[in-house]
């Protein structure tokens, strides 16, 4: 007899924004294959259960194995429930065997590289209901075409590349997303006009670093030409319904001049850009393997500054990593004053294992690095509780993203350099870019009226 009963499905998602997409499509997978997302409903209605997990810290596989060990609870009330595990973690042969050791109720684990299976793979789980662990080393090429449940109707997440060829001695990255791939630019140029098309008016570009994105298009003569991403930038800049280009993350050995000048020219282009610094100190940067050096960046910011005055400069810092002296961190500290960041991302130091850095010899101490990151965190804050300040009395627009959890009048959206705005509005108001004047600048927000 066939099951008519609807079924229902919950994703939980750890770490970045490419996982973010990734869910996007495993919920759109999902969708088509006739599952609902479980809204606040009891465990014991949930058919399927997909943790989508990342490695870049340690405290993100602690919080994974947490919610694995509380659903086991789950699974022993609702004995049909799957249970599928996904993501960066599971491309390592260490956690799959802990997985597999220590969580023999998981029924289903892949990796990165072959999310386009997914639905083959739960079909074999519901008809043979036994375990498979079909993890890749690497991909193929990009697969086009997958469906994507977007979480804003307004606003999406768009892949242009992945995976990274960088291998920072400290980052999990490259072992986990695998080599750099760019996608065919007609295909990324073909989507982002089908989201305009469906009332997108924000893309945010998604690769671990854009800048090395390498498209290739025909020309008007019909010949095969190579492009980058700042081709790609002026290209979506003319795409008719498109409002705002954003982009995620760019590392800054190969922000080039010619990016630089794409933010000048393209009006969509937010006055934004994410640019992880992760040190001051050359010394530092040089173990990381990062190919710049403080001037290097320095030049960078001035060279953004001068073609954007306004632009919203916000990095991602390590704090503590092997090696790190108080000479190093008083670097960081000396840049971070120079830049004078809108906000930045700061993080302890993480061992990740299989990385050249777990190796180095010189860890930091924790309590060394504790009382480093609380100084920076410090000073971060005071800058940019003084450039939110700085905003007080400009009419900035702004998408609006939605409601107050707490307060139905209270909406919420963004200004064009990434800020959060908090003002009084309406429902009517959601997905539309609506001007706010700037009343008060807090530390972590802008609270505006509308104009
Ligand atoms: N320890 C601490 N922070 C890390 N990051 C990446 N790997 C580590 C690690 N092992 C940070 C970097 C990167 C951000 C996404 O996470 O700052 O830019
Ligand atoms: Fe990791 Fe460095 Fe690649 Fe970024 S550029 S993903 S930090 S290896």
């Amino acid at each position: 007899m066939e099951d008519n009963r609807e079924k229902f499905y919950s994703i939980v998602t750890l770490g970045c924004q490419m996982n973010e997409h990734d869910s996007e499509i495993l919920a759109g997978m999902l969708e088509k294959m006739g599952y609902a997302e479980n809204k606040g409903k009891n465990d014991k209605d949930i058919d399927i259960a997909i943790i989508n997990t990342c490695s870049v810290r340690e405290n993100a596989d602690k919080r994974f194995f947490g919610m694995l060990g509380q659903l086991k609870k789950s699974k022993e009330n609702n004995t049909n429930m799957v249970v599928a595990v996904c993501g960066c973690m599971m491309q390592q042969q260490h956690i799959v065997d802990t997985v597999k050791s220590k969580y023999p109720w998981v029924d289903l684990v892949f990796g990165t590289h072959n999310i386009h299976e997914f639905p083959k793979l739960l079909t074999n789980i519901l008809s043979e209901r036994k375990k498979i662990i079909d993890v890749w080393e690497d991909g193929c090429e990009i697969i086009e075409g997958l469906p994507s449940k977007r979480l804003y109707p307004f606003k999406a997440l768009v892949d242009v590349m992945t995976g990274c060829n960088n291998f920072c001695t400290y980052c999990i990255v490259p072992y986990t997303r695998g080599r750099e791939k760019s996608r065919n630019m007609e295909e990324i140029l073909k989507e982002v006009r089908n989201l305009a098309a469906d009332g997108v008016k924000e893309v945010m570009l998604l690769g671990q670093n854009v800048n090395s994105y390498q498209g290739t298009t025909i020309d008007d003569s019909g010949n095969h030409i190579k492009t980058d991403f700042a081709d790609l930038i002026y290209k979506i800049n003319d795409i008719e319904g498109i409002e705002r280009i954003r982009f995620m993350t760019s590392h800054p050995k190969d922000l080039s001049d010619k990016l630089i000048q794409a933010y000048g020219d393209c009006d969509k282009l937010c006055n934004h850009i994410h640019l992880p610094v992760q040190s001051g100190s050359g010394n530092i940067l040089k173990r990381m393997n990062r190919k710049y050096t403080k001037d290097d960046y320095l030049l960078l910011v001035k060279k953004l500054k001068k073609t954007v005055p306004e632009i919203a400069i916000t990095t991602d810092i390590i704090v503590g990593f092997p090696g790190e002296t108080e000479e190093d961190f008083n670097e960081t500290l000396d840049l971070v004053g120079k830049v004078r960041y809108d906000s930045a991302f700061t993080f302890l130091y993480s061992i990740r294992k299989g990385t050249p850095a777990e190796s180095f010899k010189d860890q930091v101490p924790e309590h060394v690095k504790h009382d480093r990151f609380n100084r920076l965190v410090d000073l971060l804050n005071g800058i940019t509780l003084e450039k939110n300040k700085a905003y007080e009395g400009k009419l900035e627009k702004v998408l609006v993203e939605g409601s107050s959890k707490t307060n139905n009048k209270t909406f919420t959206g963004r200004t064009e350099s990434s800020k959060i705005v908090n003002f009084q509005g309406n429902k009517d108001m959601v997905g539309k870019i609506i001007n706010v004047r700037v009343k008060e600048g807090k530390t972590f927000s802008l609270f505006g009226e509308i104009e």
